[in-house]
């Protein structure tokens, strides 16, 4: 398979791994310009005063450093942990180390957003869910995609540096519970550092694209996936996992930045307790769970997100999964805390070594995952100021805790959970729902929030002006009820919950409205332990968000727009069109003293009246890079296709069926598939659905089934055909789309040759 995507490309004799593409055109020096940052906040002054004493915004350096080549990606220590005083670049995905997602550039603020413009585009060549924040640094900004593709474009201009394609087996995606996505890539001493969805963490070189190292760091025969970012503390890259869902144990791993060497890995959960445990606390660990199922499932408790580091307390802060399976009657029979599940852990980034842990939901029993993002922050209380971690995990509960000890400082609702009804602030424990534990009363209950939580991976946001963390939230419910029997799934989901059966719950007198209930942007005061307000979506769904010292709060959203709120009421200030739903979150730098700000869209399907407008992706997948008085423009349609157009590399099965099935298949599709996904297979200008020819199910009849057949995507407007149309003729229209995939191919091939 990747032979034959290389080919295609026209690289046959590079080395595995190594198709990129590179512009020697577009790297040059970036010549230094003066471009003094105006730093004036409206602040309360204890606030100011703060800043101050925190030196958050002494020795600002807004200037792209002079000395570094475009890509030279010069980034050690000592410049990650000032990153706050150099706003011009965006130098990790959460901004700094402490992953505030602030940046003190002022230059788009209240009176001159309404001027903020598109200043330039560049269209992605995937059609997934894209997560990623982009970092920005020496003239380079750079992207990860769907597929764990990495992008780098120069910053001034858009022009593509280099892009690298690790090749994931397109089969992976069975593994990926959520999609094939990637939030992003760390820099380091002159490499990019990805982890890719298959498991491998790899290093490339910044100016070059090309791979310097890469480890594999997950059994590849376990359903493991990285979705999340490289974290680089003191040289050492932090990576966890994600698989929490089907069958493994989770873990955290640092490898060397220069070499790829493993330095340290911390389990999250206890393995077979006839051997010997990798680190202490695990047999204390051991003692909070019950029977052998979760040892030989797994357990989960995967680090497939949140992280943060204190370079004041040399401490990295780790968020945790949920177990595996879900459902705790099977995973731990009896009960216990099962931990170190669905918790934020403190480690020393240098050994690994354990600090302390709190957990947000001891024994988890509904996907509540602790892995959400995690930031550290200085508060000022009335009695001082304090420094301390945050976290709004999918359980619907938002946490502050002290950095250095880990005490509990705040723990109230910040959504409309019902799983329980509050946290003892003496035990530091939630005082659950009895009827929540569906395990125990074997009773089908609705339980808000549902699996994908009150707040999911959608970066929150601090702005240290208004005190105020910025939340996407989602309240959501969902029926969960124990299953008749457990049986392991060797290939997929392995939740031990039965969602089927308490659907008729829904139905009773009273009962809440069903699934995705409503969405906003929550503005939550960590100090006060309460909500002062928010600005909810029209259409559902979550977005990342970004805060600036210019008193804004951007935010894209589902209905296909980017918009800045003022910082301090939610007013919406300023928005543009994106032609796509928007999941990640913005990043902010200067570029020749001017203020850009970028933001990768992508998701799902397109947002309700729009159409396709970007050849590469039917989801209209691009990065889009705004700065005040912009001129650059989205088109209104779709470019025309044909020869020269860019595409991506197909990659389809071999096509094996009968003409048959085939020519039955082209009629099937034309008569239930044309209409959304386009005649003969091709979307055309008006289509609503994703190119199927490139679609990552084909090879697989596990995932063509659930969504073609169960309705599995219906709430994304992919409707199910079970009832209406036979296996055989779902099959036969796979067959036809595989056929057509391979005549794509094929002209593929034709216009690579000379
Ligand atoms: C009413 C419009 C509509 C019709 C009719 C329709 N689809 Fe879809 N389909 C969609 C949309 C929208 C998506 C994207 C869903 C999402 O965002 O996950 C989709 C996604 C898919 C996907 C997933 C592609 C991927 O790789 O993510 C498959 C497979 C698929 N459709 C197959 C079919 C087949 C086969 C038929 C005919 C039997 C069909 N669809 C008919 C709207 C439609």
């Amino acid at each position: 398979m990747a032979g034959v995507r290389r080919s295609l490309a026209g690289e046959v004799n590079r080395p595995p791994g190594q198709r990129n593409r590179e512009h020697p055109a577009d790297r040059r020096n970036i010549s230094p310009k003066g471009c003094p940052v105006r730093i004036h906040l409206p602040l309360p002054q204890a606030v100011s005063a703060l800043l101050v004493a925190t030196s958050a915004y002494v020795a600002l350096n807004a200037q792209v450093p002079s000395s570094s080549p475009v890509g030279a990606a010069a980034v050690s220590h000592d410049r990650l942990v000032k990153a706050h005083a150099e706003p011009a670049s965006w130098m990790t995905t959460g901004g700094t180390l402490q992953e505030p997602r602030f940046s003190p550039l002022d230059q788009i603020g209240e009176q001159t957003v309404p001027n903020l413009k598109l200043a330039w585009f560049k269209d992605i060549d995937t059609e997934r869910g894209q997560e990623a924040t982009p970092v920005v640094v020496d003239g380079a900004m750079y992207v990860s995609t769907a597929w764990s593709m990495v992008k780098a474009y120069d910053v001034r201009t858009g022009a593509v540096l280099w892009e690298y394609d690790p090749d994931v087996a397109r089969a992976k995606a069975a593994d990926a519970c959520c999609d094939v996505v990637n939030r992003g890539v760390a820099v380091w001493n002159g490499k990019v550092y990805l982890g890719a969805l298959d498991g491998r963490l790899i290093a490339l070189d910044g100016r070059s694209g090309r791979e310097v190292w890469s480890v594999q760091t997950t059994d590849t025969a376990a359903p493991y996936t990285i979705t999340g970012v490289p974290r680089i503390i003191k040289g050492n890259v932090i990576i966890g996992n994600g698989g929490s869902e089907y069958r493994v144990r989770g873990y955290v791993t640092a490898y060397d930045a220069e070499t790829g060497r493993q330095v340290w890995r911390w389990w999250t959960v206890p393995g077979d307790p006839s051997r010997p445990y990798e680190q202490p606390e695990l047999a204390r660990a051991a003692r909070t769970w019950r029977g052998d199922a979760y040892w030989k499932i797994g357990g989960g408790g995967t680090v497939w997100d949140g992280m943060a580091y204190d370079p004041e307390l040399d401490t990295i802060y780790v968020g945790t999964g949920n177990g595996n399976p879900w459902n705790q009657g099977i995973r731990s029979p009896g009960g216990g805390d099962n931990l170190f599940l669905a918790s934020i852990v403190a480690l020393d980034p240098g050994t690994g070594r354990y600090k302390w842990h709190y957990q947000t939901t001891p024994g988890e029993s509904w996907d509540y995952t602790a892995t959400q993002p995690i930031m550290v922050a200085d508060l000022v209380y009335p009695r001082g100021r304090r420094r301390v971690v945050m976290q709004a995990p999918k359980n619907g509960f938002f946490y502050v805790l002290d950095a250095k000890t880990g005490q509990l400082l705040s723990a109230e609702k910040f959504s409309p959970l019902t799983w329980a009804t509050h946290v003892d602030m003496r035990t530091g424990r939630p005082v659950e729902v009895d009827s929540a534990r569906y395990e125990i009363t074997q009773r089908p209950v609705i339980v808000a929030p549902g699996a994908l939580g009150m707040h999911n991976w959608h970066p929150m946001a601090f702005h240290p002006g208004t005190g105020l963390v910025y939340v996407p939230v989602t309240v959501n419910n969902a029926a969960y009820a124990a299953p008749k029997a457990f049986t392991l799934n060797p290939q997929g989901f392995n939740t031990a919950v039965d969602f089927a059966s308490g659907a008729a719950l829904y139905d009773q007198p009273g009962a809440p409205a069903r699934g995705n209930v409503e969405s906003y942007i929550l503005a939550w005061d960590p100090v006060k332990g309460k909500e002062a307000w928010r600005i909810k979506n029209d259409v559902y769904g979550a977005s990342g968000l970004l805060a600036t010292a210019g008193n804004l709060i951007f935010s894209g959203n589902h209905k296909g727009e980017f918009s800045a709120y003022r910082a301090t009421d939610g007013v919406r200030l300023w928005t543009a069109p994106t032609q796509a739903r928007v999941v990640a979150a913005p990043a902010t730098f200067m570029v020749d003293g001017q203020q850009h700000v970028a933001i990768l869209v992508g998701a799902r399907g397109l947002p309700d009246g729009q159409t396709r407008t970007n050849p590469l992706s039917a989801n209209n997948s691009r990065v889009l890079v705004f700065k005040l008085g912009g001129t650059a423009m989205l088109p209104s349609a779709m470019p025309t296709t044909g020869a020269g157009a860019p595409r991506i590399r197909i990659n389809p099965p071999l096509a094996t069926a009968s003409n048959e099935a085939v020519i039955a298949g082209e009629q099937a599709y034309a008569a239930n598939c044309a209409v959304c996904h386009g005649a003969t297979a091709i979307p055309g200008a008006g289509s609503i659905a994703p190119d199927l020819r490139y679609s990552g199910l084909l090879p697989i009849r596990n995932g063509w089934n659930p969504t073609v057949r169960d309705g599995d995507r219906a709430q994304r407007g992919m409707p199910g055909f079970g009832a209406r149309l036979s296996q055989e003729t779902t099959d036969a229209i796979l067959a036809y789309v595989i056929k057509r995939a391979n005549d794509e191919k094929a002209e593929q091939s034709a216009q690579q040759r000379p």
